[in-house]
């Protein structure tokens, strides 16, 4: 129970301030100040915890030189959709496979008959997965019988076996549809929150969701398609530690959220979907960085082992970059033992150490619904001049 209250929830920013080159700074206070549910192009497909606001990516562009973009802590990939829909060559990296699934898919450019094939292959899947008899196998059953009504683990058995026999041009993007739904047709609350709840789903109808959600992703894949520029590639999205991962050449620009101290635990949320889809594997779960497993484990070596990462990546930060390249890091306080840590400051020192100039900041504060405290929302804007 006691994590649940730590779950981070928003209500709207109480205050907002900022530093730095005025015009600049401004521009950051309304970047940051970007607030509601924006659904537009791939964006609302699949949910995603701490995912960037749309239009805070999209407003950051503006200060992010040049036509390409990485992002080492990509999550959902809400920086390389705008980067592509500005034209930008994209690069990004996340440890969580459940992170480069969504990225992945919300960033391609199919063609309308690839797109057919994968509307057929859903509707094919959807069909057969209604007659499935067979549970799942051991290795899943295991980790996700508490959480689903016996009919919705047959179905959802046979949409998985639908998808393993299916042409491997639309396997991925079929994964990601079924990851889509995994948590709304189980008994769990929400992607952050554990709690059981009781749901009664009809016969049938987590099948039909599936399909449901093929066209939706078709359809967003087609608005996305038709507003991207001419030329702009597919983003290149690798699964690799942000602490390791380099764009294959320099880029103009970094736009990123890299973890919170404490805040998430980014892979136990994902549990159900690791489990169905086969996605775990062990070497990912000593590389989250900041989760709050660990500052409720041992604060203080929590608190030391986060400093170290962020330093570590901010010291590959200006070796990636062009002269004159910029990097917009968005990043929230974090929380510890029920207190408050500000991250602004050691994060524009570790970015200093590293030889960066700040050109400017802009914070805003508001009530945590989860745990009351008041926590600030960051955004610094560096430069490698
Ligand atoms: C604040 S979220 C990024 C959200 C993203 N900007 C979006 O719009 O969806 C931080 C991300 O860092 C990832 N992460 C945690 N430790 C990491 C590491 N060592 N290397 C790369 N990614 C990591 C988490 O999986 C999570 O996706």
């Amino acid at each position: 129970m006691a994590d649940q209250k730590r779950t981070a929830g928003w209500l709207p920013l109480t205050h907002i301030h900022s530093k730095g080159a005025q015009g600049v700074a401004h521009a950051l206070e309304k970047a940051l100040a970007q607030e509601g549910r924006e659904d537009r192009h791939t964006h609302g497909f699949h949910t995603y915890p701490a995912g960037l606001h749309p239009e805070t990516a999209r407003a950051l562009l503006e200060l992010l030189p040049g036509d390409s973009l990485f992002d080492p802590f990509c999550g959902g990939g809400t920086s390389l959709v705008e980067g592509m829909l500005d034209g930008r060559e994209t690069f990004g990296s996340d440890i969580s496979p459940v992170a480069i699934a969504i990225s992945n898919g919300r960033t391609r450019l199919w063609t309308p008959e690839r797109i057919t094939k994968f509307r057929s292959a859903s509707r094919r899947i959807a069909k057969e997965a209604q007659e499935n008899e067979e549970y799942p196998p051991p290795f899943i059953t295991s980790r996700v019988k508490p959480w689903y009504e016996p009919h919705v683990a047959l179905e959802i058995e046979g949409i998985r076996k639908g998808i393993a026999e299916s042409d491997p041009e639309v396997r991925a993007a079929l994964e990601l549809v079924l990851s889509s739904m995994l948590i709304k047709v189980s008994l769990r609350r929400s992607d952050t929150s554990p709690q059981r709840v009781e749901r009664t789903r009809p016969i049938g109808t987590t099948a039909i969701l599936f399909h449901k959600k093929a066209r939706e992703l078709g359809r967003r894949w087609e608005a996305f398609a038709a507003d991207v520029p001419e030329e702009t590639p597919e983003a290149q999205i690798v699964q690799m530690s942000g602490l390791e991962s380099d764009p294959p050449d320099l880029v103009h620009s970094i736009l990123t959220s890299p973890p919170y101290p404490g805040v998430y635990d980014y892979l136990p949320f994902q549990q159900l979907r690791l489990a169905w889809l086969n996605w775990d594997s062990p070497e990912i779960w000593n590389q989250e960085m900041g989760s709050r497993r660990a500052f409720n484990k041992s604060p203080r070596e929590a608190m030391f082992n986060w400093k170290e990462d962020l330093r570590t990546w901010m010291t590959r930060v200006p070796h990636q970059l062009h002269r004159n390249g910029r990097a917009a890091i968005v990043i929230g306080d974090g929380v510890m033992e029920n207190r408050v840590i500000p991250v602004l400051k050691p994060l524009t020192m570790e970015a200093r150490d590293a030889g960066l100039t700040v050109v400017a900041s802009a914070s805003g504060g508001r009530q945590d619904m989860g745990t009351g405290l008041m926590r600030e929302e960051h955004i610094l804007l560096v430069e490698k001049s």
